[in-house]
């Protein structure tokens, strides 16, 4: 199954989609060293059949959404840009929450206008947690804050991220959510049974992180499997995420069109039982 539709939504995208993050420059703070580089990763992207590009007006901040503007306006047919409200990147470039309904306003209307965009197709409101890992706490006033938006006709539909299962129903009490977005990948496994719970209910499971993030994925299982599949251990960790569940879509970051590429290139992978259990053995 390589398509999915958001629930309740005419959203469908392709299950390899792309993450924006890395092409604000070093330190996701921007400009980047090469514009030109940017932009071109985004049309291959889009050449490549993606269609769901995960971004945020804090990657940058501003910069990144300015950079898929210019790439790709006029936006094809059919593609979803997904953001997310929640942070805020102050001169120092530290990573800091932006809660207030205030803050969340604005940065609806911080992303409208870098994207170009009359409405925002989905907005994930992220938990700033603590830092990449989640934290109990009432997301109410918040999420409250972006149904208001979405029945001003600002946001199209709403999602979650860095959230823990309490949240996300509590999420889920105010308005509908199609869309959760956590730390998950082959090495870091918190949400087995979230994922399988959201599976249950049809909605989209979007690892961040897919490939280590930061500090990307290394392990000699994984180097092993994909030597002996004449695949890159980046493809294996992607081919994995999509057989885990069918409702997991992906947004690997790259800054580089021959990543990007191979990245598009993993959903050709099939991996069999035994492979996957070997691979399972990483966690
Ligand atoms: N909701 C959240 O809190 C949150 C947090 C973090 C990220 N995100 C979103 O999730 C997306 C994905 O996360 P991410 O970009 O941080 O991490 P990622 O996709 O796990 O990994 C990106 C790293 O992997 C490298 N890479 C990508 N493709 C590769 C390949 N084929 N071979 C070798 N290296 C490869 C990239 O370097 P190169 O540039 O050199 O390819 C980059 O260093 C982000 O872009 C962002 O949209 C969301």
């Amino acid at each position: 199954m390589n398509e999915f539709t958001f629930p309740g939504t005419s959203l469908t995208v392709r299950r390899i989609g792309y993450g924006a993050m890395q092409l604000a420059g070093s330190g996701v703070w921007g400009p980047p060293n090469d514009v030109g580089a940017a932009v071109a990763v985004l049309r291959e992207a889009v050449a490549s059949g993606v269609n769901h590009i995960d971004t945020s007006d804090y990657y940058g901040p501003h910069v990144t959404n300015q950079i898929i503007r210019k790439a790709l306006q006029p936006y094809p047919r059919g593609l979803v840009i997904v953001t997310k409200l929640g942070g805020r990147r102050p001169s120092d470039k530290s990573w800091q929450p932006a809660i207030s309904r205030e803050e969340l306003v604005a940065g609806v209307h911080d992303n409208l206008r870098n994207l170009g965009l009359g409405v925002l197709e989905i907005a994930n409101y992220r938990v700033m947690g603590s830092g990449h890992g989640t934290e109990e706490g009432s997301i109410a006033e918040q999420v409250s804050v972006l149904a208001d938006l979405k029945r001003e006709g600002l946001i199209r539909h709403i999602g979650v991220s860095n959230v823990t299962a309490a949240q996300l129903a509590e999420a889920q009490s105010i308005t509908d959510i199609v869309c959760v977005q956590n730390n998950y990948n082959l090495a870091y496994r918190r949400d087995d049974a979230l994922i399988d719970d959201l599976a249950r209910q049809g909605i989209a499971y979007v690892p961040f992180f897919p490939l280590g993030g930061f500090t990307p994925l290394q392990s000699t299982t994984l180097s092993s499997v994909a030597a002996q599949l004449g695949a890159t251990p980046m493809q294996v960790a992607l081919a994995w995420l999509l057989q885990r569940s069918p409702n997991i879509l992906l947004i690997p970051g790259t800054s580089s069109v021959a990543h990007l590429r191979e990245n598009v290139a993993a959903g050709e992978l099939t991996l069999s039982p035994q492979t996957v259990a070997e691979l399972d053995g990483i966690a």
